[in-house]
């Protein structure tokens, strides 16, 4: 092992996830297949290494959820860490321990870990002025509060982070903050907290960060980059909650540790549980003390939105306490798109991991084969249902099974499935055939060494590649008639290319990599490991590894998204605008509001949102200017039907002379549809 080889035991974490929805198959790919394929692999090399994973129980996540399902904060932890829990077990996620930060031992460490930085005077303690909704009498968590971005004007951004621009957020940054709550803007009231002084580590950081340069991933670097480069603030570790752990201090009654206080300890006081079930010392795989430095690598898999907190706020806490090891790396992943769009557990756009394990039953390596194959590792990546199929028939089913099952069904006919040697046992015997697999297994093990999990499946790929390749030039159905001796060392060296295949296998397939063993009746083998087969060993029968996918069943799942968008749509409850003063019935007939078509559309050059439109309006042809140009295409809107007020005030737009309005409806996330009529009528109706 390059430079992983120096440590003498390993602290491996993925991010733990909310425990307040199902998990989708963003979130395998995100931080937890990655970490599951190198944990196995440090497993196979014999590591001492330690996984560690659990629910995120704290935080508006989970609070939020539960009054969106008028039920309590623990009755929402209690149902969704169960079933988080059984899916990552079907998918095989090897975890030592899946652990929950509701548990005593984690709010008694989150506590200590407080106490600890405040008696040594490392917190701030700061009034400041507070987001309250009087309607509901409450301080609003940074989650409650929505508005405009400050960076880059979404406005759907969060009081603590703008998911468009990734920006992180103080509740009093946003322009026209709005509580979920009541639906109103919320009033500054005054609180005491405690704040972590960022910007004192910040020198600490730069220097600790740069010496990571070229070592961590770039998107990871380059983010932490930004971060320092734009200054850090003091961050608050106490909030005004409900649902939390307490901050352990008489005067702070009723208040709760910051979620990514507590949270990222969750990994610590998990171990501490692991290492009380199974007789370890917790300390070993997390306080410097307990090794001599460098002996314990601690590597932190997470998703691009939790790099902030994992390379620089729970680094500063770990030294801010001191006596922790700091991550060796944070190989945080990109986002994972579904067929063209973002996955969103809002908009039900999602393949949800339970729902898959009902519909494809025993058919976890198949996902986790094409999850590996698409790991957004450097850039966001995409999953569709046809590349599904694709790579399940034409990799998994074409080469890697179709090849040990060839090599299977000849041994069983031509031998009764048994291997008889000349010596004691058989291996690989093929100069060539040695040396391809030996260079295959350096590329994967340096491929996995730097995380680059999508090139290792490959280089795994590239064993069934060559095997098939063999088997076809070796052609032992024909020389076993003509030189059986030839035909019987092709066979035996294809077991051992499946042996060699099904010990690569192990991090990516392990049930595949498993069913394989079972049909070669052998135990699993160690990448150390020799592989020969002894004179005389008996194969079980050969069983068919991956079934073909069909059309019809990929076009159910496609349509299955669909109809979840529809069915969202019907039903969402949407923040709707309250409503504006009454106005007379002149007012309104004041407006002068027909039907007419679309003629011609062009973008308005220079501009992203404004289309130019030409419609005919039954009184006349006329030229508007309108905004729609991110939500429809020019060509795909011709000739469509819609309404238009034609008395409004002709106004100069980039340079043209707009006359009228289109008529939209638009939905709380901003997307906007024409009002048309809903049977043709002729243009220039009236509509009243
Ligand atoms: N629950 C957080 C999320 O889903 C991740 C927490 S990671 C930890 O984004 F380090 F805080 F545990
Ligand atoms: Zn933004």
């Amino acid at each position: 092992m390059s430079q992983l080889n120096k440590f003498k035991r390993y602290t491996i974490t993925s991010a733990l996830p909310y425990a307040n929805g199902p998990l989708h198959i963003g979130h395998l790919a995100g931080a937890y297949l990655p970490a599951d394929i190198f944990v196995r692999y440090l497993r196979l090399k014999k590591k001492d290494v330690v996984y560690i994973c659990g629910s995120d129980e704290h935080g508006a996540a989970i609070t939020i959820k539960a009054k969106k399902e008028d039920t309590t904060p623990q009755a929402i932890i209690d149902k969704y860490h169960n079933q988080i829990k059984n899916s990552f077990e079907e998918f095989g996620i090897a975890f030592d321990i899946y652990h929950r930060t509701s548990s005593a031992i984690h709010h008694d460490l989150s506590q200590e870990f407080f106490l600890n930085l405040y008696e040594k005077d490392e917190f701030i303690e700061k009034y400041s002025e507070q987001y309250f909704d009087e309607d509901y009498d409450q301080f609003l968590a940074d989650r409650y509060i929505t508005g405009t971005c400050p960076n880059c004007g979404f406005d759907k951004a969060y009081g603590d982070q703008c998911e468009n621009c990734g920006a992180s957020l103080n509740p009093t940054d946003l322009i026209n903050p709005v509580s979920t709550l009541s639906g109103k803007a919320p009033v500054l009231r005054p609180t005491k907290h405690w704040y972590l002084p960022l910007d004192k580590y910040q020198p600490w950081l730069e220097k600790w960060i740069d010496e990571k340069e070229g070592e961590w991933k770039v998107n990871v670097f380059g983010q932490c980059r930004s971060w320092l480069k734009s200054g850090l603030q003091p961050r608050s570790m106490t909030r005004d909650l409900d649902w939390g752990i307490d901050v352990p201090l008489d005067e702070a009654k009723g208040k709760k540790l910051y979620v990514w206080m507590d949270a990222p300890i969750g990994y610590i006081s998990a171990t501490k549980q692991w290492a009380i079930d199974n007789d370890k010392d917790w300390k070993q795989y997390w306080k410097t003390q307990e090794n001599p430095a460098d002996d314990t690598c601690l590597i932190h898999f997470i998703g691009k939105d939790n790099i902030v907190f994992h390379c620089i706020i729970f680094p500063a806490i770990l030294k801010a306490h001191g006596g922790y090891v700091l991550p060796q790396n944070v190989p945080a992943n990109e986002f994972l798109n579904l067929e063209g769009e973002k996955l969103s557990t809002s908009r039900n756009h999602a393949v949800w991991l339970h729902e898959y394990l009902e519909e494809f039953p025993g058919k976890q390596d198949e996902l986790r084969y094409v999850l590996t194959s698409i790991l957004p590792e450097t850039s966001d990546s995409e999953f569709t249902w046809k590349d599904y199929q694709a790579r399940v028939n034409n990799e998994l089913v074409a080469i890697l099974g179709n090849y040990v099952n060839r090599v299977m069904i000849l041994m069983h006919k031509f031998y009764e499935g048994k291997v008889e040697a000349s010596g004691e046992s058989i291996e690989l015997n093929d100069n060539l055939l040695n040396a391809q697999i030996g260079q295959f297994y350096d590329e994967l093990e340096q491929n996995l060494e730097a995380y680059k999990f999508r090139q290792a499946l490959q280089n795994v790929m590239d064993i069934a590649r060559l095997g098939n390749k063999y088997l076809t030039e070796k052609e032992p159905w024909k020389t076993i008639k003509t030189n059986p001796d030839d035909a019987r060392e092709a066979l035996h060296n294809c077991l051992c290319i499946i042996a060699h295949l099904a010990t690569c296998l192990q991090p990516f397939l392990p049930r595949t990599a498993a069913k394989i063993f079972a049909m070669l009746n052998v135990e699993p083998i160690g990448f150390a490991d020799d592989i020969k087969f002894a004179n005389g060993h008996q194969l079980n029968a050969a069983a068919l590894l991956f079934e073909k996918v069909e059309d019809e069943v990929i076009e159910a799942q496609i349509q299955k998204l669909l109809d979840k968008k529809q069915a969202v749509v019907a039903t969402k409850e949407t923040p709707i605008i309250p409503a504006k003063e009454n106005i007379s019935y002149e007012s309104f007939a004041a407006m002068d509001i027909r039907t007419g078509t679309i003629l011609a559309a062009e973008k308005v050059a220079k501009t992203k949102k404004l289309l130019k439109l030409t419609i005919d309006t039954g009184i006349d042809q006329r030229t508007v200017v309108s905004g729609i140009a991110e939500y429809y295409e020019p060509d795909a809107i011709i000739g469509k039907q819609v309404s238009i007020l034609v008395n409004l005030e002709p106004r100069e737009i980039k340079g043209i002379l707009s006359q009228g309005m289109i008529l939209m409806a638009e939905d709380s996330e901003g997307k906007l549809s024409f009002v048309s009529p809903v049977d043709a009528l002729h243009n220039g109706s009236v509509v009243r």
